[in-house]
């Protein structure tokens, strides 16, 4: 892992597609003195994402990218983020599977937040399934990436209860407000700090 000093940010980059709730509350994350990242960039495929507001408000330089051609896109995305001397990046709501290509140069210096207790219920329409199992618990986590879709070695996790009569939407702002919680905790998990 990157190794922060106490002296300068660790440059960061995140990866959207929609509100971008979790961005913000990185954002305000960053802000605080404890933080060792910077928010520097933030990268979309989506250019409806809401989250992309953030950036104007924040006075954060942001990037839409066309995914349809993918090597070739990441690649240029690879060169900004090297511009930017981009060290972290954080795949928040992105709904785009990086390739190994990708994921092998920012080996150990991508995570993700994904809803619900990884290793169960990986890749879409996680709280639907969770209600349709009926689970007693289900929650979100913090994980490195790894060329295998939300896979990668658990860093933090978060339980919720599911209540009586909990709805795919109860649920999903019930774990979102985890979620802004668990990233900036995992973040210093990762810093050791
Ligand atoms: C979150 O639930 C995240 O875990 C999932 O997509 C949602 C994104 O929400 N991958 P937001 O864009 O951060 O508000």
């Amino acid at each position: 892992m990157v190794k922060f000093t106490g002296y300068k940010k660790i440059k960061t980059a995140v990866f959207i597609s929609g509100t971008g709730s979790n961005l913000k509350s990185l954002i305000k994350f960053s802000k605080i003195i404890k933080s060792p990242i910077s928010i520097n960039l933030i990268i979309s495929n989506n250019p409806e994402a809401k989250g992309l507001k953030l950036g104007r408000i924040n006075n954060i330089k942001k990037k839409v990218f066309n995914f349809k051609k993918k090597y070739k896109v990441e690649n240029q995305i690879l060169s900004i983020l090297k511009e930017h001397e981009i060290k972290m990046i954080c795949l928040a709501g992105f709904m785009i599977v990086l390739s190994k290509n990708f994921i092998n140069k920012f080996r150990g210096k991508i995570l993700n937040i994904h809803p619900s207790l990884l290793p169960k219920y990986k890749g879409l329409n996680t709280h639907q399934r969770v209600l349709n199992n009926k689970e007693k618990y289900s929650g979100c986590t913090v994980h490195f990436v790894n060329s295998k879709l939300d896979s990668g070695k658990i860093i933090l996790q978060k339980k919720v209860k599911i209540s009586k009569n909990e709805t795919k939407k109860s649920l999903a702002k019930k774990i979102l407000v985890q979620e802004h919680k668990l990233y900036p905790k995992a973040i210093l998990k990762t810093f050791n700090l």
